[in-house]
């Protein structure tokens, strides 16, 4: 833990992360952790008792700048992640959304062309207003050296929620749609594409310095489908936000693409969010040198700290870090994980020094 109290100061325009995102090796790789805030963390359970109900937390802006400083303060990452959560866009566009205990997220199922009616997109920026006040207080709240990640989820992954009614574990219900009537498929995949972009543009507008993509269930779809409702999603969300903002980095992480990996380094993102499976001496052949990869602890290793978890977080940083890299996890932080280990990988990451 020495080493956070030694290291140099750097100015607000020496953000290790927007370094890193601009293809640039800071003196040690940029670190944040994916579900940084949440119910590993005590005074976040004090805090969600409080709200009572999960989106009363996420549209809050108080309480959401709270949670998001949590770890910040106990842990200082490279990287603040907004406190929010992909399903506010299907939310804001007026599908009905509860988050119960143990079950995880309830939606109202659309399921065809005819279900789209339902949703409402003209009144999608007034119901995340609460959002955008929130990125604007952290914006002003945070430490000088932590960048401001703002995200959303990637049109394929919310479409999984908003057609399943949920969380599921095939897909069966949304892969059907989308193989059997593509052009009714691609009708909803079009509406996330515009509110999403849009989301996006007014995070950006209220502070957020780099946005993340979350494709969870990229790795659910064949090849061909995969192009298709992740790739192409993702590259206009991209394009659209690099016309406006092209001095935001923006990192896709599709979880679970495999070989496909190879091509989401081709539509202009600016990082590469790696699950733990993504073998990294392929990796390193697979993608331009000069392409920020972030990741790709195994969330578990994590939860058993130890000796077996600074030796994978070593391999990491040997395998990747002299080329740009931000540290992370493979995917989000379990709840059983002790904070102990959070701190002992930040102070791991802390004391690396890049090859120069
Ligand atoms: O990373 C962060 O700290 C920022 C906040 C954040 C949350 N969700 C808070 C949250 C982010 C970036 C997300 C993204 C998210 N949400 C994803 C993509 C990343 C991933 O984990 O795959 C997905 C698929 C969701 C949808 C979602 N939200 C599910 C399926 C669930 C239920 C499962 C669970 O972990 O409880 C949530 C709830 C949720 N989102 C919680 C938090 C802290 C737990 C809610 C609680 O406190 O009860």
């Amino acid at each position: 833990m020495n080493a956070a109290v030694t290291e140099k100061p750097i100015k607000s325009d020496q953000k290790r992360l927007l370094a890193a995102l601009r293809g640039r090796i800071p003196d040690r790789p940029p670190f944040w952790l994916m579900r940084q805030a949440g119910r590993y963390l005590p005074e976040y359970r004090e805090l969600r008792r409080q709200a009572g109900n999960f989106l009363e937390l996420c549209y809050s802006p108080d309480l959401a700048t709270e949670v998001t400083l949590q770890p910040i303060r106990r842990f200082h990452p490279d990287g603040a992640i907004l406190f929010a959560d992909i399903l506010l866009v299907p939310h804001a566009l007026g599908q009905e959304l509860d988050f119960r205990e143990g079950d995880g997220p309830i939606l109202a199922p659309i399921r065809s062309v005819a279900d789209l009616a339902r949703l409402r997109p003209a009144a999608v920026h007034e119901r995340l207003a609460p959002v955008y006040e929130t990125v604007r207080r952290l914006s002003r709240a945070l430490p000088a050296d932590v960048a401001l990640i703002g995200f959303a989820g990637a049109p394929w992954t919310v479409a999984t929620y908003m057609v399943e009614g949920g969380t599921s574990r095939d897909h069966a219900l949304a892969k059907r749609w989308a193989f059997a009537d593509p052009a009714g498929f691609q009708r909803l995949i079009d509406l996330l594409i515009d509110a999403t972009t849009a989301y996006l543009d007014h995070q950006i507008e209220a502070g957020a310095e780099v946005i993340q993509l979350f494709d969870t269930w990229a790795g659910v779809l064949p090849a061909a489908a995969f192009r298709r409702w992740c790739l192409e999603p993702v590259r206009r969300i991209r394009g659209h936000l690099a016309d406006r903002h092209p001095n935001v980095p923006v990192i896709g992480f599709p979880r679970g693409a495999g070989a496909l990996y190879a091509e989401m380094a081709t539509i202009g993102l600016d990082g590469l969010g790696l699950d733990a499976a993504v073998p990294l001496d392929w990796v390193r052949g697979a993608v331009p040198p000069k392409l920020c990869l972030q990741g790709n602890l195994d969330p578990q290793m994590l939860v058993i700290g130890g000796d077996a978890m600074t030796a994978a977080i070593r391999e990491i940083l040997t395998s990747l870090a002299d080329r740009p890299l931000i540290f992370n996890l493979g995917h989000g932080i379990v709840p059983e994980t002790p904070p102990e280990h959070v701190a002992a990988l930040a102070a791991e990451v802390r004391a690396w020094r890049s090859p120069s």
